[in-house]
């Protein structure tokens, strides 16, 4: 769960050439999402960051672009992308379609934890749009993923960064057949984090079901769990519990580094053993391990990814107009 595992045969190095590959990393800037796009970019592909903060990306990629070196000429570029607003992450799909033909690689990374509650832009709990954004993004995606889909030799990937934290969504009763029930108060802030990344684990079971009822078998979805990693996600439980800053520091001595925690995505984007492992709608833990869902994630009856697809769809239908 934490990130330190026996498998270390699975590194950076194991990820194969990507030349000719364009990729999107939501949340690109820092933490996880930083060395998923630049470890993609190393090994050839054209990567998107989509962030949004237009500072904290493009430093951040003047940073990758240092870290690689003058030989490898890293194709990195930047696309405003806010999480909160279905309506931004549909523009950022449009500006990235305007740009390419082609898309291999999704990986919906961006995030925050353990947030006061606040409702954003469209009415929607600002933890909860880790899920609806995404969505917002994925579906509007879709169409040139199904397209790269169909082309020779091609090994199209969606991944969706969730959490072992998805398992705090038992502290209470999802309900996800409303704004209003996504919007509920819980009695921590922990549930409503366990929500959202629960949202990320159904996305990825009712993309995979849609995308083989739709005759297309070769995209695979996977969730990932990426351990529990020192990067700048703490800011969502420092704003919450400002007392506990003098702690942080000495919980982070636990954490495992940025690299390591990136491995799990970055070999769910990239690595052929999803494929010949046929690891469709897996959930991943470190490293590159596969693990059971809990019922809730499971669903085996498709109830609960089903709400969730259908009010995201609504949403987006009443929160954009065209
Ligand atoms: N770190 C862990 O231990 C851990 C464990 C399990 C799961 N995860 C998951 O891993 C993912 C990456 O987190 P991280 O640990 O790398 O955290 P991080 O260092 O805080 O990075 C989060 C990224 O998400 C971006 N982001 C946050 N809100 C956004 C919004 N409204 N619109 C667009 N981008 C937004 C941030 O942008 P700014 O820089 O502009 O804020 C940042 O680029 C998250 O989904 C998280 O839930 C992390």
């Amino acid at each position: 769960m934490f990130g330190f595992s026996r498998r270390q045969q699975w590194t950076l190095s194991s990820i194969p050439d990507l030349s000719g590959r364009v990729a999107i990393v939501t949340g690109g800037n820092t933490g996880l999402g930083y060395i998923t796009v630049r470890e993609l970019a190393r090994k050839g592909a054209r990567v998107y960051m989509l962030s949004r903060t237009e500072t904290r990306a493009l430093a951040a990629i003047d940073k990758i672009k240092g870290e690689l070196g003058p030989e490898l000429t890293p194709q990195v570029e930047y696309i405003n992308f806010n999480l909160l607003s279905l309506k931004s992450a549909k523009q950022a799909a449009e500006t990235f379609l305007q740009k390419e033909k082609r898309l291999d690689i999704l990986v919906n990374n961006a995030g925050i934890m353990a947030t006061p509650y606040e409702l954003g832009p469209d009415g929607i709990e600002i933890q909860a749009s880790n899920g609806t954004g995404h969505f917002a993004l994925t579906v509007s995606l879709l169409p040139l993923l199904k397209s790269t889909a169909a082309m020779p030799d091609s090994h199209v990937r969606i991944v969706n960064i969730s959490s072992f934290g998805y398992l705090f969504s038992y502290g209470g009763k999802p309900d996800f057949s409303s704004v209003e029930g996504l919007n509920q108060k819980t009695w921590s802030t922990w549930v409503r984090y366990g929500r959202s990344k629960l949202m990320n684990i159904l996305l990825t079971n009712e993309l995979q079901k849609r995308l083989i009822e739709s005759g297309t078998t070769n995209i695979y979805c996977l969730a990932v769990h990426p351990g529990v990693v020192a990067t700048e996600l703490t800011r969502g439980p420092l704003q919450t519990w400002p007392f506990l800053a003098p702690f942080e520091k000495f919980a982070r001595l636990f954490f495992v580094t940025p690299e390591q925690g990136a491995l799990t995505q970055l070999y769910a984007a990239t690595s052929p053993e999803v494929e010949e492992k046929d690891l469709k709608a897996a959930l991943l833990f470190p490293v590159a391990q596969v693990k059971a869902k809990a019922s809730l994630a499971e669903d085996k009856d498709g109830r609960l990814g089903n709400e969730f697809w259908a009010l995201c769809e609504a949403l987006l239908r009443q929160k954009v107009s065209d």
